[in-house]
């Protein structure tokens, strides 16, 4: 009878947390999921980096192909904007956005959201905040992660995950 109730706690357990796994897939942010997703990162960051040894800091536009947005910065600065600033802001990894075997390509729609979604947070912090008086942050600015909070989706309440 005990050994019984033991293996149904355990089961319990099991399902406990394979229901958590499916909650992180949709983007809530966990340890574990961080962590494979952060690896499968440093894989194609590691990638791009050995594509241009040697050119690490050389002017971003005259190494990478396709920049619409980014110019004259350090090439491996933009590798931690991809990273930091666009991956991590998501919570996902490069595949969201790019094809992994062409970087340079379009063809995925969330790469020119991205650059309409900078040109939006640009907006709002070049002319929009910045009229807005009375703020504890001079300037006050947004970006990525103030939305995304490290999901796809930005949350419209709190509840909601
Ligand atoms: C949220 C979307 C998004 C994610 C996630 C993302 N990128 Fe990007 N990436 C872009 C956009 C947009 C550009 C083009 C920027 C421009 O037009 O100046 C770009 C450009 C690049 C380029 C330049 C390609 C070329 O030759 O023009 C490389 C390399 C790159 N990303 C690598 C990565 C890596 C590695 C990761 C994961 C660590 C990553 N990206 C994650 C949106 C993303
Ligand atoms: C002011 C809030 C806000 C900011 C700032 C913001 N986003 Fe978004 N983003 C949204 C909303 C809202 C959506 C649409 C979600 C939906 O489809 O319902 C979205 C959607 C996206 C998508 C499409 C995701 C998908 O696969 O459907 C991408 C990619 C994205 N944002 C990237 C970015 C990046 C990169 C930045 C920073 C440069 C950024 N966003 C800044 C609010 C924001």
């Amino acid at each position: 009878m005990r050994k019984i109730f033991v293996l149904a706690a355990l089961a319990m357990l099991v399902i406990a947390f394979t229901s958590f796994d499916s909650k992180q897939a949709t983007g809530t942010n966990t340890t574990a999921f961080n962590d494979s997703l952060d690896k499968d990162r440093a894989k194609y960051i590691a990638i791009v980096l050995e594509k241009i040894k040697g050119k690490e800091n050389l002017p971003v536009d005259s190494v990478f192909k396709n920049l619409k947005m980014f110019k004259g910065m350090p090439a491996n600065r933009l590798l931690a904007i991809m990273n930091i600033g666009y991956s991590k802001s998501l919570g996902v990894s490069c595949g969201h956005c790019h094809n992994t075997d062409d970087f340079a390509s379009d063809e995925k729609k969330q790469k020119e959201i991205t650059r309409q979604m900078a040109a939006m947070n640009k907006e709002i912090n070049n002319n929009l905040l910045k009229n807005i008086t009375g703020l504890q942050s001079s300037p006050a600015v947004i970006n990525c992660t103030t939305c995304h909070r490290g999901q796809i989706k930005p949350a419209l309440d709190l509840e909601k995950k």
